[in-house]
């Protein structure tokens, strides 16, 4: 499968990008695994006719905003985050009538929908630098993370509101899982998701998004790590730094939908093309203006 995999993906000309969270057998055969704006970036740039996106519905439409003319696919159509789901252009319009002079920031888990109505998109590891280079004292209403929302206000000082929506993985991390594995590895660096709740990030040493933890563990002269996010990040980390040790904060952070995609579904997408994720031109110009001044920013 993987060797069919590698002749169809060079027959279509085609790249295949995973997040960090996506399965061992998936980012091994990625050309490319990130976090969310190391893919947004990826997705710009790549000159592949094809983007096979192995990640999650809002990840391929971010694809997409950038590449109108290839093709995006997202080998299951049903891996969705139901985080981003929780708001919809309509939901985010009314919010905005509440808060008629803020500044609207949108994470970049939302759909093309709602980054339309949005001022300017952040991912979690940009989003304290981009709140703090929004100008002035001005309100910010921020959608649809609370938890990383909170988290940005309590770094930056500024006054946000928050929507209330969050990530039901991270949520389930809980403050005792932390401290059963501080007891148990009192030497390890505890590192967390921005995503997590603020209890868990109090316990931290370092709050990162994926690809910050990435590059921290591989950096920092420490030997062990606690991890608080998605475990399927710590195959990453354990490829990549064989003589470190990587403790998951809790052994059941899965997210469903990012273990939606499969072997299976990435040969069956390059031989069918499809299933495929394409915005629409008016609503892909106007939510690509948020993700553009991310990115220049
Ligand atoms: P990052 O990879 O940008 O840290 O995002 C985590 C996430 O939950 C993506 O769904
Ligand atoms: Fe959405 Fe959470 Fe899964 Fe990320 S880990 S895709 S935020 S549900």
């Amino acid at each position: 499968m993987i060797k069919e995999i590698a002749r169809l993906k060079e027959e279509r000309q085609a790249i295949i990008v995973a997040h960090n969270y996506q399965p061992p057998q998936i980012q091994d055969i990625a050309d490319f695994v990130g976090d969310s704006l190391e893919l947004s970036r990826k997705a710009a740039e790549t000159k592949a006719q094809v983007i096979v996106f192995c990640g999650v519905h809002f990840m391929a439409e971010t694809a997409s905003l950038f590449s109108p003319h290839k093709t995006v696919l997202l080998p299951d159509l049903e891996a969705g985050c139901p985080m981003a789901d929780t708001i919809t252009g309509e939901d985010l319009r009314r919010e905005k009538e509440k808060h008629p002079h803020a500044t609207v920031v949108c994470y970049v888990n939302s759909t093309a929908e709602v980054k339309a109505e949005s001022h300017i998109c952040c991912t979690s590891s940009n989003a304290v630098k981009i709140i703090e280079n929004l100008n002035g004292e001005g309100e910010i209403l921020f959608v649809p993370d609370k938890y990383l929302g909170g988290y940005v206000a309590s770094v930056t000082g500024r006054k946000i509101h928050l929507w209330p929506g969050f990530c039901p993985v991270h949520a389930e991390i809980k403050a005792h899982h932390i401290l059963e594995k501080k007891e148990r590895y009192p030497q390890a660096q505890v590192l967390v998701h921005p995503e997590c709740t603020p209890e868990v990030i109090a316990l931290a040493h370092r709050v990162l998004s994926t690809g910050g933890m990435i590059r921290h563990v591989k950096e920092d002269p420490g030997k062990v790590f606690i991890i608080g996010t998605e475990v399927g990040i710590l195959h990453r980390m354990r490829k990549e730094n064989p003589h470190k040790t990587f403790i998951p904060a809790w052994e059941e952070a899965i997210c469903p939908n990012m273990k939606k995609i499969t072997l299976e579904k990435v040969l069956a997408s390059l031989e069918t093309l499809s299933p495929r994720v394409k915005v629409p031109e008016t609503l892909r110009l106007r939510a690509k203006r948020a993700v553009d001044r991310m990115l220049g920013s």
